[in-house]
């Protein structure tokens, strides 16, 4: 089916809201999109992005030029007129873990009053179960319609998750409303789930939650393989082939992390509290990731004589996972933070970490600074360029032989080859 022309207004432009504005504009909508912080729109206004994502600077550009996107300096001009609002701003964790809606409800308030009749506004951060009924208390307008729309773009495959999703979920009390959210998507082809709005709010979190789980669950495997002997690549070959568990999302770490993982079980967890329903399965996911966290640092030491103090660490990633710039909840940093407090000498390396950064370590500006004199060598992000690393020139410049890659990004063959001690998760 193709689209037909909407018109879209998009409250808050951080990595969802820009990604929807982008491509909801790519679709073929009129698209206006507003957020307070005008330094944002400014940035976007002339043609580049305020958070790194591959691909999506091309689309800026092309609806830019041919007028389908719109920076909006005021709210009310983003709203004149919209069709759908899709409501994009940050729901942080409160103190105790549950989701903080006041951004949410603030845009909504602010907005209400600009909303023409018939309006539709859909939620695409990830909101708190219940949401969508605050949210129409909050509009106070009868002639207004609320739909939950969570989205599933991952970081760093933002574009290429927008255009070819799993799924298409939209939650409203009145299913054609629900259904008009969906149609937007008219020139996409994918299967659309539409619900109630809270088992759209739900499947969120109940998707982000459950690839948490997995991702813990990999990573007490892989410590298992290491004590028994095993290897985790075959291991994990040998279980996803079974296609009930299916080999995507498999690859063990240094723990997961980011803006979403950490943040949507601790809200599944708070829901769980306040509905008196015990979700263990999310609290033994959180513990089990803190423990793999110290288990590199453990490893590490360990292979290091029991000895962190004083030895110069060379770190490889200090971003969450690779193909972003995004440092909120990332395993690496927490990481390095924890060498430091033991001691050590951290100088990182990250393609995408900015000099600006006030890091407790120091920042390199290339894989060879950082390994210069260090005792180990430790990959804490997937990114692909360390694979272009000189094992020889490195092992060389080192003080040590250590090279323990959490992600299983450099070739095991190749280093070993050079001199390193070569130590990966999920094997002895
Ligand atoms: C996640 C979900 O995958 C998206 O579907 C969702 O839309 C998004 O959260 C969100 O809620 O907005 P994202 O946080 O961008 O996306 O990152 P993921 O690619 O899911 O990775 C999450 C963490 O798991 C990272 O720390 C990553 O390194 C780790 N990971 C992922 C592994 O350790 N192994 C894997 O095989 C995959």
């Amino acid at each position: 089916m193709l689209t037909t022309m909407s018109k879209i207004a998009v409250l808050g432009t951080g990595y969802v809201g820009t990604t929807t504005a982008i491509m909801m504009a790519h679709l073929g909508h009129s698209v206006r999109a507003y957020d307070k912080d005008a330094k944002k729109l400014k940035t976007l206004m002339s043609g580049q992005l305020p958070i790194y994502e591959p691909g999506l600077e091309g689309y800026l550009n092309q609806s830019l030029s041919n007028g389908s996107l719109v920076l909006a300096d005021t709210l009310a001009h983003s709203l004149e007129s919209a069709e759908f609002i899709f409501i994009c701003v940050p729901t942080p964790s409160a103190e105790d873990g549950s989701a903080d809606l006041r951004f949410v409800l603030d845009a909504v308030g602010e907005a209400s009053l600009h909303l023409s009749k018939g309006a539709v506004i859909v939620t695409k951060s990830t909101v708190p179960v219940g949401s969508s009924e605050k949210i129409a208390a909050k509009l106070a307008r009868t002639d207004v319609h609320v739909a939950s729309n969570p989205e599933f773009l991952r970081e760093g495959s933002a574009v290429e998750d927008f255009l070819n999703p799993d799924r298409i979920v939209v939650g409203a009390e009145n299913r054609n409303v629900a259904q008009t959210v969906a149609d937007l998507y008219g020139s996409i082809s994918s299967r659309v789930i539409v619900t109630d709005p809270n088992s759209a709010e739900l499947i969120k979190y109940a998707s982000n939650s459950f690839l948490a789980i997995k991702l813990s669950f990999i990573n007490e495997m892989a410590r298992l393989c290491e004590a028994v002997g095993a290897d985790i690549n075959d291991v994990m070959t040998g279980f996803g082939t079974d296609s009930r568990i299916g080999q995507k999302f498999t690859s063990p770490g240094p723990g997961w992390g980011g803006s979403c993982f950490p943040k949507d079980t601790a809200a599944l967890r708070s829901l769980g509290e306040e509905n008196s329903v015990d979700l263990q399965m999310i609290d033994a996911a959180l513990s089990s990731n803190l423990s793999t966290k110290k288990h590199v640092v453990a490893r590490l030491r360990k292979n290091l004589g029991g000895e962190l103090s004083g030895k110069k660490i060379a770190i490889l990633g200090l971003t969450f996972k690779a193909f972003t710039d995004d440092l909120r909840e990332s395993p690496a940093l927490e990481i390095a933070k924890e060498l430091v407090h033991l001691g050590a000498l951290v100088t990182a390396f990250d393609p995408q970490s900015k000099k600006q950064q006030d890091f407790e370590f120091e920042l390199a500006d290339s894989i060879d600074d950082a390994s210069l004199n260090a005792e180990a060598l430790l990959v804490l992000t997937e990114w692909p360029e360390f694979r272009e690393a000189n094992p020889e020139q490195i092992i060389r410049a080192m003080n040590g032989d250590l090279v323990f890659d959490t992600r299983d990004i450099l070739s095991e063959n190749d280093w070993t080859h050079y001199g390193a001690r070569f130590v990966r998760m999920g094997k002895k």
